[in-house]
């Protein structure tokens, strides 16, 4: 792992500077920049020498401006990105815009803060942007903070002013659970506990602002975590004659190895890496996070693009269909519940629902919670929402890059999250309780179950042909439909592309259509099978979740699954397995008879 592990490379750690308007944020960097000696050569005398030119007095945060300048013209240096070096590591400070667009960039992965140092004015006291950037910070999930109570100069550095700040921000933070690791006085114009130790606060003994950021832990960095490999496509190569796929996509996190024995989330299926391939170069034997890789498997299993790859022997990310997580909503329209949305979330694309609100911040106030019962635009939200599949994910502070996720609706990111935590729970999911609502308001006719069984002389049932040929499950599926029109069966073949009837569009997308197809498949399902007929549909591709779906959407009546080979189902849920290699005709009488036995009459139906 050395060899990527270039040791000479220096830390770097992201902060930003927050706190209310004048509280001094620009002159603590300024403070900063000149005090760790990380301004360019002359810098610091050239803008005192512009100052006295102009007879106004020298403020630090003119470097900051002077910085910006050369920046814009072009002279890329450093320090234009304000970096500042301590002897651990580099600074990079992330501008904090406007909370909006903080938050934004903070949960879009835009911007990424690992540390934050809130500045306080001693003379003027906590105000409310205080108080918002510290919910803020503990809504991102920031753990590295620290609090500079600054302009202690202004309060002739006495100690009962600052201790009156620090117990009463304190409590508030306490309200928030959100612990500071420091509590620093500063006068960041006059260099107090700056980057050194202030002789004129002599009453205080903790740590400067410097020491203050050097101790702030780093992440652990991302190739030396655990693997997080989410699969952007699956090409197959037949061109030598075999059967290759290669599965690519770019690490996220952690390191994968040649004879890696892998899982595949959430699909849980295992396999082992044969070899990795790089689309120009010669093979490797590891591949890390920020790369982007292909690997070919040991043994051939079917998985899909949008699973994530991990290594057994590695923590894994949690699987389930329910997160809690903190969202920044930013779409025109509210984010309701009762709606169908869709999540992205590394590679993986699922339908969504806001299943319940736990509290809304107004990101403009961030100090008003409210028991709303949906979220607007630029609220902030804990809530819990429910995914239609099971996911894979993390939790953000472990693995940021599989903790983060976007919501989509029509077609425009329109909210950002970060997952707090899975929630498991064995309670009824989103489709069943639609499925029981749907089943209470049916309006039934005064035809019953019995009479339609008896007039078409057998039972209704769904009949789902799957393999991994389209071409061939369709044919199939149409022969069987044709034996058994022959033999007077009240029989429909459906096709998926024939199911039209909810027109949510989510075009250049297949696997999320795909999901909505098989939703749609499951009501004309419910419907046909309850009016007593046999329905035929293939599917091609299909998983359990999608068959767990069809199932639920179209009880009490039997769903029947046929598939050739068991590459894409374990045999448990495979009702009728047949061979892909034998002749049609045979896979075909096989289907008619099994199909025929299952939807006998019982013997009191007996007409
Ligand atoms: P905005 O970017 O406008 O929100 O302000 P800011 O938080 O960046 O404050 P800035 O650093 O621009 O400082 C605001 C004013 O406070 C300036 O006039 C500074 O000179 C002054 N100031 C900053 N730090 C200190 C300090 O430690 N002591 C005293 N006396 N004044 C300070
Ligand atoms: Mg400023």
């Amino acid at each position: 792992m050395n060899s990527f592990n270039n040791k000479s490379e220096r830390e770097q750690m992201n902060v930003v500077i927050v706190g209310h308007v004048d509280h001094g944020k620009s002159t603590l960097i300024g403070r900063l920049l000149a005090d760790t000696g990380s301004l360019p050569d002359g810098k610091l005398e050239q803008v005192k020498a512009t100052c006295k030119r102009n007879a106004k007095p020298f403020e630090y945060a003119f470097l900051l401006d002077a910085l910006k300048d050369e920046q814009s013209q072009g002279i890329t240096i450093d320090t234009a990105r304000c970096f500042f070096k301590s002897k651990k590591r580099d600074y990079i400070i992330i501008d904090a815009p406007g909370h909006i667009e903080f938050l934004k960039n903070m949960i879009t992965g835009a911007a990424r803060a690992e540390a934050a140092v809130l500045v306080i004015d001693a003379h003027e006291g906590i105000k409310e942007n205080s108080k918002r950037h510290g919910y803020m910070m503990s809504f991102l999930g920031i753990k590295n903070i620290t609090i500079a109570v600054n302009k202690m100069d202004i309060v002739g550095y006495e100690e009962k002013v600052f201790e009156k700040i620090k117990k009463g921000y304190l409590e508030f933070l306490n309200e928030i659970n959100l612990k500071p690791m420091h509590f620093i006085p500063i006068s960041a114009r006059e260099g107090d506990n700056m980057a050194q130790q202030s002789l004129r606060m002599p009453w205080y003994k903790g740590a400067s602002i410097l020491e203050a950021l050097d101790a702030f832990d780093k992440f652990v960095p991302n190739y030396a975590r655990a693997l997080r490999f989410p699969i952007q496509d699956i090409y197959k190569f037949t061109q030598e004659g075999d059967d290759r796929r290669i599965v690519a996509g770019r690490i996220e996190s952690g390191t994968i190895h040649t004879g890696d024995e892998i899982l595949f989330l959430p699909s849980q299926k295992k396999s082992r890496v044969k070899s990795i391939e790089n689309f120009n170069s010669a093979s490797l034997n590891l591949a890390f996070a920020g790369q982007s890789a292909g690997i070919m498997l040991e043994t051939q299993i079917y998985i899909r693009p949008g699973e994530i790859v991990c290594n057994i022997s590695e923590k894994q990310p949690h699987v389930s269909t329910k997160i809690k997580a903190n969202i920044f909503w930013m779409g025109k329209q509210p984010f309701i519940k009762g709606r169908t949305y869709k999540l992205k979330i590394a590679t993986q694309k699922v339908p969504v629902v806001l299943s319940q609100i736990i509290s809304v911040l107004d990101a403009s106030e961030l100090s008003s919670i409210s028991n709303k019962e949906q979220v607007d635009r630029h609220d902030v939200a804990e809530c819990i929402l429910e995914t239609l599949k099971p996911i894979a994910f993390d939790d953000v502070v472990h693995i940021p890059e599989t903790g983060r996720f976007v919501i989509v609706d029509n077609y425009e990111i329109s909210g950002g999250g970060i997952i707090l935590a899975p929630v498991f729970e064995t309670g009824s999911s989103s489709l069943n309780s639609y499925i029981r609502e749907r089943d209470y308001n049916w309006v039934r006719s005064h035809i019953t179950q019995g009479q339609r069984i008896q007039r078409h002389k057998h039972k209704p049932a769904l009949l789902v042909i799957t393999g991994e040929s389209h071409v061939k499950t369709v044919t199939i599926a149409k022969q069987v439909e044709e034996v058994l029109f022959k033999e007077e069966k009240s029989v429909y073949f459906l096709g998926v592309s024939n199911n039209v009837l909810i027109s949510e569009d989510h075009s250049n997308d297949k696997t999320f259509e795909k999901m909505f197809h098989i939703r749609q498949l499951g009501e004309l399902a419910h419907i046909l099978t309850d009016s007593g007929q046999i329905l035929i549909t293939s599917v091609s591709e299909v998983d359990e979740y999608d068959l767990n779906m069809l199932k639920s959407l179209n009880r009490p009546n039997k769903t029947l699954v046929v598939s050739f080979g068991k590459i894409q189902l374990s045999e448990k849920h495979i009702d009728l397995l047949l061979a892909d290699d034998e002749p049609l005709q045979t896979s075909c009488q096989k289907i008619s008879d099994f199909v025929k036995a299952a939807t006998l009459l019982d013997p009191e139906f007996s007409i």
